[in-house]
């Protein structure tokens, strides 16, 4: 299958591993893709569980209008008083905002409708790219990870939550168009890069949504594996339909039906990264 990655000439400075020199703090990452349905708040929701299962402090951010993380992990809408919405505009305090979750060891600042404003609202304020980044400096000490997930766009929202991460992970469905998104995105990280937040890298790219029934999905898999090198998770998360039953429970997979594949997909995902985070050199702190 010819490549569908129409322009790689930039072959980003974001795929080159920078060691981030954060030192004592979360390590924030940013579940990004501006495709919607690629599998980012079911990555940013189960590879939240499957950390805290291993004791790691974990907040998620819920920065998508959508708020489908904040449902996924059970926080009733009406409970949602404060929210990322009040966050970014500057009229609530984090620790007002960040609910605990049936998950111990994750919290998660939900979100609600009022945030498809904030981009307006925020239009001529200052600095307004780095609200998010402000927030959770007041938090950094509290977690071990914190997980953005993001809308699926590349607007105020998104670009706050690229000045606010150390990486970007990137959930990429099997499917035909996913690379043509991918050089997108790529393009996009680095010049945030440059010129907003300097140590921006890509964590990497975790392949969703796989059908083994289907070749398309081989050839999407072979051909991202071919650009990205080992950028790509060799853990590769299936179909499952356990994975999309679970948020209607209002859980994470992993305590709807731990033994699904699904589960143990994102089980061993959150391993490869907790190793990965370890290869990075000691300056990252890892864990409180
Ligand atoms: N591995 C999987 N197997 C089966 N269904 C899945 C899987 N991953 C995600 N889904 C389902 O696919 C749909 C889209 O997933 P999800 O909401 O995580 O994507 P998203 O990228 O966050 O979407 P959006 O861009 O709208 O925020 C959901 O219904 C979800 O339950
Ligand atoms: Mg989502």
């Amino acid at each position: 299958m010819a490549s569908q990655i129409p322009d790689m000439a930039e072959p980003v400075d974001a795929l080159t591993t920078t060691q981030s020199a954060t030192g004592a703090g979360s390590r924030i990452l940013a579940v990004a893709n501006q495709k919607g349905g690629v599998g980012k708040t079911t990555t940013a929701v189960n590879l939240a569980t499957a950390l805290a299962a291993t004791h790691k402090k974990v907040l998620i951010i819920d920065l998508d209008p959508q708020g489908n993380a904040s449902t996924g992990l059970g926080v009733d809408r009406v409970a949602r008083q404060e929210t990322t919405y009040n966050l970014l505009i500057g009229d609530a305090h984090i620790a007002d905002v960040i609910t605990p979750t049936m998950v111990p060891g994750l919290s998660v600042a939900p979100s609600s409708v009022d945030l498809s404003g904030a981009e307006l609202e925020l239009i001529d304020a200052p600095r307004r790219e780095y609200r998010l980044k402000s927030v959770l400096a007041e938090v950094s000490n509290d977690f071990d990870y914190i997980l953005i997930d993001c809308p699926p766009a590349l607007g105020l929202l998104t670009l706050n939550a690229f000045c606010a991460a150390h990486s970007v992970l990137v959930p990429l469905q099997c499917e035909f168009y996913a690379l043509e998104g991918l050089s997108h995105l790529v393009k996009t990280v680095n010049r945030v890069k440059r010129a907003f937040n300097s140590e921006l890298e890509i964590q990497g790219v975790v392949l969703t949504m796989y059908d083994r029934r289907n070749n398309l999905s081989d050839m999407v898999a072979a051909d991202v594996r071919n650009h990205f090198g080992d950028k790509v998770y060799e853990t590769v998360i299936p179909r499952n339909v356990r994975v999309s039953e679970a948020p209607s429970y209002g859980k994470p997979v992993l305590l709807y039906d731990w033994r699904c594949a699904g589960s143990q997909a994102y089980i061993h995902l959150a391993s490869e990264i907790l190793k990965q985070e370890g290869s990075h050199g000691s300056e990252r702190k890892l864990s409180v």
